[in-house]
């Protein structure tokens, strides 16, 4: 066990703004003091560059930590086909080893007090036959950040979302996203939503924020709180 903390950043959706809260977040948390890394355990699409297959999502959490990781540690597990990934897997005729992800994330967690591990699609990605992405970070217990991308269809998405969240993990806290063009009655949607979710609202990234105005949005004590380690168990006094 390691005294590193890691916040893994899931959403409603693809294409819901995982990528850009998780560099967000990267920024607040470096601003804050700590050393912080980026992490993307599984991603399915890659390009093709001199230093070989890489993810966009990777690229940009790596840049967003600013450090000097080699990429097969921010990104262990990195698939071709743009796809669920695994089918993408399956495509490779290769199988996603859990074992893989947790040695690239023991050894960033070694040498950070903060990973942001950015999760593919949305809670219930599945990554083989017995493995969803959500399963296999709720046994790590790291508290779960949920973005919502504001548009409509978005209230269904966060509440399911967040009923299958809690059922097995800590929803530490929600971003609310607001993807172009704006929803209409995008406050009310956003006021619905935090008086359902239990879990903190974070912060309201505006359209076509980048990740370091992003991260203004983001509560800065919220934040701080989310980043105290848990408190150890209490023990209770058992009289023989
Ligand atoms: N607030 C925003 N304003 C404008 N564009 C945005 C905003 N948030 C995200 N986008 C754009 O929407 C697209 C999807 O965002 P992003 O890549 O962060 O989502 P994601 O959840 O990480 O997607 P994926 O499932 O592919 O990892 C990107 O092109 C991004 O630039
Ligand atoms: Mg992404």
């Amino acid at each position: 066990m390691t005294a590193a903390r890691t916040l893994f950043v899931t959403a409603t959706d693809t294409g819901a703004g995982k990528t850009l809260a998780s560099c967000a977040l990267l920024h607040a948390l470096r601003a804050q003091g700590h050393r912080a890394c980026g992490f993307k355990p599984v991603a399915a699409g890659g390009m093709e560059t001199p230093e070989g297959l890489r993810n966009e999502d990777a690229l940009a959490l790596q840049e967003a930590g600013g450090t000097r990781e080699p990429y097969e540690l921010i990104n262990p597990c990195l698939l071709r086909e743009p796809a669920a990934p695994h089918l993408a897997a399956n495509l490779e005729g290769r199988r996603i080893r859990m074992a893989d992800l947790d040695v690239a994330h023991r050894e960033l967690a070694s040498r950070y007090e903060m990973v942001v591990a950015e999760g593919a699609g949305g809670w219930q990605v599945p990554l083989d036959e017995v493995w969803t992405l959500g399963s296999w970070v709720a046994e790590r217990e790291w508290p779960v950040i949920l973005v919502v991308g504001m548009r409509l269809g978005c209230l269904n998405h966060a509440l399911l979302s967040v009923e299958s969240i809690t059922r097995r993990a800590k929803l530490a806290g929600w971003i609310a996203n607001v993807l172009p063009p704006q929803m209409p009655l995008l406050e009310g949607n956003i006021e619905t939503l935090r008086k359902r979710i239990a879990a903190p609202l974070l912060g309201v990234i505006p359209a076509h924020a980048d990740a370091a105005s992003a991260a203004q949005a983001l509560d800065a004590d919220l934040l701080r709180r989310i980043c105290q380690p848990p408190p150890p168990p209490v023990e209770l006094d058992v009289e023989e």
